[in-house]
This record gives structure tokens, sequence and C-alpha cells, in this order.
């Protein structure tokens, strides 16, 4: 349903992990939405995603009149990330997309701290897994018992997300051996329903064993959700000792179509 022609600038994967340089974990534009017309429109819609996703998480927001000319934005930073590097994470998606998709009203763009999302139709509500995967290209040791803890943690953590309190989040650590601990969490944007949430986490977890197995990472970059899991830590809040680390270099990344 979706004919986005994916684009994905494998130089920026490499340059997430120098500190501040804000660069996308992934974006992809569709090159059928080109407008001659439309480019004040969406930084006015920017403007309003950004100021939204900073007061409140999360916005979805309709910019224009009506018919042809409406376009559909929705933003939001993971819940478990402050409200400073949510800012950060915001205001970088949205200088990013105007520059990577320069005159299209279609477009979308993943951090991991954010999500960004805008376009003609009214996509609120719906669940989209196309985007892609970031996958670890490093193996486990231990495939049998990793895979086993994994399945068993991204389970727990994907049915957390959909629960209303939850907004969309569902986080936690697994001990895969004394010295590994696995870090998985759950992301739904929070227009999805429950059941639409609960829907896009088990797609995007379904799919782990068939696009990541046996490997030590991997982000689900989707549409309506973010699915990662990590044998470092990266997400909030952290333990004593713990750092978010960004590993980016041994990663590659497939591209995921809608079903
Ligand atoms: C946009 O402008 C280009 C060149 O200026 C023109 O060829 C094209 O037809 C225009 N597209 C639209 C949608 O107006
Ligand atoms: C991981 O395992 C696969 C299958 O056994 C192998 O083909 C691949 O080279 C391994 N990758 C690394 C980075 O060791």
């Amino acid at each position: 349903m979706n004919l986005l022609s994916i684009t994905l600038s494998l130089l920026s994967l490499l340059h997430i992990c120098t500190a501040q340089s804000a660069d996308p974990a992934a974006y992809s534009c569709n090159p059928n939405s080109k407008t001659n017309s439309s480019n004040n429109q969406i930084k006015t819609l920017l403007d309003n995603l950004v100021s939204g996703t900073i007061q409140r998480g999360f916005i979805s927001t309709v910019q224009g009149a009506g018919g042809k000319n409406q376009i559909y934005g929705l933003a939001q930073c993971r819940g478990d990330v402050s409200k400073n590097d949510c800012s950060t994470c915001i205001n970088d998606a949205a200088k990013n997309i105007l520059k990577l998709c320069p005159g299209q009203s279609d477009a979308r763009i993943w951090y991991d701290f954010c999500f960004l999302r805008y376009g003609r139709s009214n996509f609120f509500g719906q669940v989209d897994t196309s985007g892609f995967f970031l996958i670890n290209v490093q193996n486990v040791t231990d495939a049998a018992i990793f895979n086993k803890k994994l399945a068993a943690l991204m389970n727990k953590v994907g049915s957390r997300a959909p629960k209303p309190a939850s907004r969309g989040l569902g986080k936690g650590k697994s001990d895969v051996s004394p010295f590994d601990r696995l870090y998985g969490l759950v992301q739904c944007t929070r227009d999805l329903s429950e059941l639409a949430c609960a829907q896009c986490a088990s797609i995007a977890i379904g799919n782990l064993p068939i696009v990541c197995g046996d490997k030590r990472g991997c982000r689900v970059l989707y549409g309506s959700c973010y699915v990662r899991y990590e044998l470092y830590p990266f997400f909030f809040p952290l333990e004593a000792k713990e750092s978010i680390q960004h590993h980016t270099v041994n990663y590659k990344s497939v591209l995921a179509f809608n079903p």
C-alpha cells in the first residue's frame, strides 16, 4: 500500500555515535509526493509538530484547509526519553527531514529517541509496518538460550506497550548469562488503539527471529512502532554504571515492506 521509495543514508548510520550530530537511524521519502507548493505548509506543520512533541511527547495534527491540500503529521518521542533529549531529537528530525526529503509531502524519519512522519492521506490509527530493520551483524554465542530469553523478554515488553497507561511504551531487561544482560523495548506511535499497537508489536517481534535471527541486536523501524533489543543499555532510566550506548558500526539495514 505504501509506495515508499526508501532511501537510507548508510553513511549517516556511522555518524550517529558522534554525540550531538543528529543524523537519523533511517528515513524514507515518497518521490511521487513531490510538490512545488507544499514547502511552506510543511514548514508550518513541522513547527507545530516540534512544539507539540516538546510539550506532550506526542502530537498528531492536520495542516491545511481540506481536500487535497491537507497534510497529516505525527511526531513523538520515546516515552522513556527526557524532555531535553526529546526536544533535541525532534528539532533535529524536523530540520533533517526537510533536507532529506525536499519538497515531498510524504516522508518519515526515525531516530532512536523520536519519530516524525507526514503525508497527504490520513494514516492516524492505522498499523503501518513498512520501514527498516537495523541489524547488528554480530552473532550471539549461545543461540538456543539467547533466543529463548529474547522471545520471553520481547513478548513481555510487547504486552506492556499497548496498555493505555503505558502510552505505547514497554521495556525490560533479562539476564541471559552471568555476563550478558539483554535489553528490550517496544514503542508504538500513540495514535494507535490498544489492539493496533499489539498488532504492530506482534508483527515486529514475530519478524525478529526471521530477519535478525541469532544476532546480538536489532532495531525494527516501522511506521507504527519501534522495537529493539540489544546486549547493552539503550533506554532510560539507567542503572548505576550504565550509560546509553549508540553502537552503529556493526549494523546493516534491511528494508521492511508493508505486508
Ligand atoms: C514543479 O516545478 C517543475 C520545474 O519548475 C515543473 O517541471 C513541475 O511540473 C512542477 N510540479 C508541480 C507538481 O507543479
Ligand atoms: C554469523 O553466523 C552466520 C551463520 O553461521 C555466518 O554466516 C556469519 O558469517 C556470522 N557473522 C559473523 C559476523 O560472525
